[in-house]
C-alpha cells in the first residue's frame, strides 16, 4: 500500500480500513484529503490483495465534520463549480467501487462527512454518531452529492427537512430514517464493520459486483435498471462463480469463489 500523510490504512485479510486523519480538525475533507482518497480509491480498484472497505474517522468524536470550511473563502464561481466537481468524481468512484465499502460513522458525520458516507454502500454507525447536512448555514447547500443521495436514502419530505433546517440527528433517529443500515455500540464498530464485510466477501466477488452495479443503475439518468438488471443476470450465468456457487449448492458443501 502506497503511505498516505491524511489518511492511515491498515490491510489486513482482503480487508482495507482507512482512516480519515485529521484529527485535530475533525477530519474535516480539505484538497489534500479529497487528493488522498482519490488515490486511495485508485489504489482499492487496482490492487487485487484488497477485497473490501472500511472507512472511519480517526479519534473518537468524528468521522468527517464536513469539507475544510477555510478553503471556502473568496472562492469565485468556477473554483465553487471545480470544488464541487472533485468531490463528486471522487464520491461517485466510491459508490460505483466493485468492491464493497462500508462507511465505520464514529462521531460527527456533517456536510462532506454525511455525503461520504452516504457514497460508501452500506453505514454503521456508533451510538455517538451525529448526521445532517448543516450547509444552509453557511449559504451553501451540500455539493459532494447530498442533495440526490440523501433524497434517495430517506425519501424527499425528510430529506428537504433536514437539508433547510440544518439539523443535527443522533445515530437512533438516523436509522429510523433509513440513513444508516444499523447502530451498535462505539467499541464495537470496526469489529462489526469486519464481520459484515466477512460475509460479503464470502460471496461470489463477481455478484457482489453486479449486484453495486445494478443497484447504482436505478438512479443514473438515461438507463433503465430492470433492464440492466437481466444483462447483468445474463453475464453472472456464463461465470465460473456461478457454475461454482450452484455445484457447490448441489453437492452440499461450501463454494470457492474466485471472482472470474
Ligand atoms: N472545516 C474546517 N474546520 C473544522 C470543521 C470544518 N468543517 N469542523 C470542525 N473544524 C475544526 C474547528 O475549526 C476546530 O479547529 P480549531 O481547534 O483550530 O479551532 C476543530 O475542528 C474542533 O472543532 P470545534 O468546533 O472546536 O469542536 P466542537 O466540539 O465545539 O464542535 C462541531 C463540533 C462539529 C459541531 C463543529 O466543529 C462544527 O459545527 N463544524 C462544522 C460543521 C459543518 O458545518 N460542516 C459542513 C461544512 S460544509
Amino acid at each position: 500500500m502506497k503511505q498516505y500523510t491524511t489518511l492511515l490504512t491498515e490491510l489486513s485479510n482482503g480487508i482495507l480500513l482507512i482512516y480519515i486523519n485529521r484529527e485535530d480538525k475533525l477530519n474535516a475533507l480539505n484538497g489534500a484529503v479529497i487528493g488522498e482518497l482519490n488515490e486511495a480509491i485508485d489504489e482499492i480498484y487496482s490492487n487485487d490483495e484488497i477485497k473490501g472497505v472500511i472507512i472511519t474517522g480517526k479519534g473518537s468524536k468524528s468521522f468527517v465534520a464536513g469539507a475544510d470550511i477555510n478553503e471556502f473563502k473568496g472562492l469565485t464561481e468556477e473554483e465553487g463549480k471545480r470544488l464541487a466537481q472533485r468531490g463528486h468524481d471522487v464520491f461517485d468512484k466510491i459508490e460505483i467501487c466493485p468492491k464493497p465499502i462500508i462507511a465505520a460513522v464514529n462521531g460527527f458525520a456533517l456536510g462532506g462527512g454525511c455525503e461520504l458516507a452516504m457514497a460508501c454502500h452500506i453505514r454503521i454507525a456508533s451510538e455517538n454518531a451525529k448526521f445532517g447536512q448543516p450547509e444552509v448555514k453557511l449559504g451553501l447547500i451540500p455539493g459532494y452529492g447530498g442533495t440526490q443521495r440523501l433524497t434517495q436514502l430517506i425519501g424527499k419530505g425528510k430529506a428537504l427537512e433536514l437539508m433547510m433546517t440544518a439539523d443535527i440527528i443522533d445515530a437512533a433517529c438516523a436509522e429510523k430514517l433509513g440513513l444508516v443500515n444499523d447502530v451498535v455500540q462505539t467499541v464495537e464498530l470496526i469489529d462489526t464493520c469486519k464481520a459484515m464485510l466477512e460475509k460479503i466477501l464470502s460471496m461470489s466477488p463477481h455478484a457482489i459486483n453486479q449486484v453495486i452495479q445494478s443497484v447504482y443503475a436505478h438512479f443514473k439518468d438515461g438507463i433503465d435498471g430492470f433492464d440492466t438488471e437481466i444483462e447483468l443476470f445474463g453475464k453472472c450465468v456464463t461465470t465460473n462463480d456461478f457454475v461454482e456457487g450452484t455445484t457447490a449448492f448441489l453437492e452440499k458443501r461450501k463454494p470457492v469463489f474466485t471472482g472470474k
